[in-house]
């Protein structure tokens, strides 16, 4: 037997990359359903075992305690709705549709769901997935529940004293104006106004534009954002912010310049894309959220895919091969970083280290599993990190992608919720697991706390 060559030993591994998953004996996704995109087939086993692992539905955990709803909170769960609506989207297929359908709450039930004044941006979130899953799909409802978020979000939270020219405050505590709530309601403003031809939004997204830019939230010299406002001085607390905040308001721009032609809108957003990943990269090229990786709490570990997402949205606004494909290589070279560095998916899948932090696994668990440091090494699975490496498999399918076969319409039904116990080690690592004896149930304690012999976390 001749010896591989390197040459032909580094083609397998890429190939094993990109293959059919071992081990998962009935697999329902492939490269070949995608026509060779490997975007897609990744997007879709990622996707397979997040819902297998942790989501029959995201939403459906908000309405019963401690079932499937392995998020830390309630914007994640609007949050990956966009995900999971690009997916269909970009590769033409009705995987989990009922799931995206059936998503679908009015404004009073979500803030039911919340408790009595959520922060802006965790509302904002379903205006942004609702809006965009009416735009892809013509929901009626998505789209009147997006407005009724942004009615309720502007009537209640914009500073109508003008005060730093008006701006969003962050909650009712009526104390904070950040960078991320604005940015999102900035991107909601001008797509419903896209979506409805409501002039009305049309002017709330210029009076936002122009808080955003009179306190000069984006540093002209460095094009790196600020995460808030000190309210004294109507000045950038220069504090760099995350890269979502960034993200969404690229989504915003290229909204903006599919309302109006100005070609400013997208040299500003190339900018903002560009300071966001050098700031963030690590000197390997990863990008990393440099304000808390490899630290990130469950809020950031979302972070990077949300930013990945909205890129995607400024290259199909632009449209220039030029610029698509220097922004699909950067993707690549993140993706493989992922597959190498960060992902777990061993056979049995038992050895990764998967955290249940809410309520067991309804399906069979699979992988692959990621974890939040793009740049590795691979700690544990949760549905916050799945999903962002998620968004960054579903930014990269590549224009043109469609699905084809049976299952491209797997969609299955959602089963009972099954209790579980500690003994399932549902917790993440450092955190105790306290068990409530009579109700077959279980809480994660905080890292500071202790569960006591009553079953307690103190
Ligand atoms: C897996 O295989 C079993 C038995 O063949 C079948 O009943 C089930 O529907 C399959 N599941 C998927 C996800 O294809
Ligand atoms: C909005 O107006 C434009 C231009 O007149 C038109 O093409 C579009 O169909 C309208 N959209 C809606 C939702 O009414
Ligand atoms: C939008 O703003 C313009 C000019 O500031 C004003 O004339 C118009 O009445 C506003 N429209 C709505 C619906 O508020
Ligand atoms: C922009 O960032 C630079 C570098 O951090 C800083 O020196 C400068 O003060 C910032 N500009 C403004 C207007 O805040
Ligand atoms: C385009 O936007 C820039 C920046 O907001 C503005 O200065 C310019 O006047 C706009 N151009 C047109 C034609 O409206
Ligand atoms: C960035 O890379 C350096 C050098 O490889 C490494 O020590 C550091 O942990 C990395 N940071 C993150 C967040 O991964
Ligand atoms: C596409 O983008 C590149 C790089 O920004 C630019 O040089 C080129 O002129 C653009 N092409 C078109 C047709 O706009």
């Amino acid at each position: 037997m001749a010896s591989l060559n390197p040459v032909v030993f580094l083609a397998v591994v890429v190939i094993c990359f990109i293959g059919p998953v071992v081990g998962d004996e009935n697999t329902t996704c492939s490269v070949a359903m995608f026509g060779g995109d490997h975007g897609a087939y990744l997007a879709c086993i990622a996707q397979f075992a997040h819902q297998c692992n942790w989501f029959p539905s995201p939403l459906a955990g908000l309405y019963s305690y401690q079932v499937w709803n392995g998020y830390d909170g309630f914007w994640q769960n609007g949050a990956v709705l966009e995900t999971m609506a690009n997916f269909i989207e970009f590769a033409k297929h009705q995987r989990y549709m009922s799931v995206v359908k059936g998503s679908h709450r009015d404004l009073y039930s979500l803030m039911e769901a919340y408790g009595p004044y959520p922060s802006f941006d965790d509302m904002g979130w379903y205006g942004l997935s609702y809006a965009r899953i009416y735009e892809l799909f013509g929901f009626q409802d998505f789209l009147q529940t997006a407005q009724d978020i942004f009615d309720w979000c502007w009537k209640t939270g914009w500073d109508s004293s003008n005060k730093c020219e008006g701006g969003m405050w962050f909650d009712n505590n009526v104390n904070a104006k950040v960078a991320i709530t604005n940015v999102q309601m900035f991107h909601v403003a001008a797509k419903l106004y896209r979506l409805t031809n409501n002039t009305e939004y049309r002017n709330k997204s210029e009076m936002i534009e122009n808080f955003l830019f009179a306190n000069n939230f984006i540093n002209s010299s460095t094009y790196l954002m600020s995460d808030g406002i000190d309210l004294d001085t109507c000045k950038p607390s220069n504090t760099v912010g995350f890269t979502y905040e960034t993200g969404v308001l690229i989504g915003a721009l290229s909204e903006m310049y599919r309302l109006t032609k100005n070609e400013s809108y997208l040299g500003l957003a190339e900018n903002l894309a560009s300071a966001v990943i050098d700031y963030n990269s690590n000197t390997t090229g990863v990008f990393t959220e440099k304000n808390c990786d490899p630290d990130c709490d469950d809020d950031a570990k979302m972070f990077k895919g949300i930013f990945v997402r909205n890129l995607r949205y400024f290259m199909d606004t632009v449209n220039n091969a030029t610029l698509r494909k220097k922004y699909q290589n950067w993707m690549e070279f993140q993706i493989q970083a992922n597959l190498k560095q960060n992902m777990c998916n061993e056979v049995p899948i038992s050895k990764c280290y998967i955290v249940f932090k809410d309520g067991p696994p309804s399906f069979k668990v699979t992988g692959p599993v990621f974890s939040s440091n793009w740049n590795g090494p691979f700690d544990y699975g949760a549905p916050m990190q799945q999903t962002s490496v998620l968004d960054l498999f579903v930014a990269s399918i590549l224009p043109g992608t469609k699905c084809s076969g049976v299952f491209c319409n797997y969609d299955p039904r959602i089963p009972p919720p099954k209790p579980m116990t500690c003994s399932s080690r549902p917790c993440p690592p450092g955190e105790d697991c306290c068990a409530y004896k009579h109700k077959a149930s279980y809480t994660c304690c905080d890292k500071s706390q202790k569960c006591n012999k009553q079953g307690i976390c103190v």
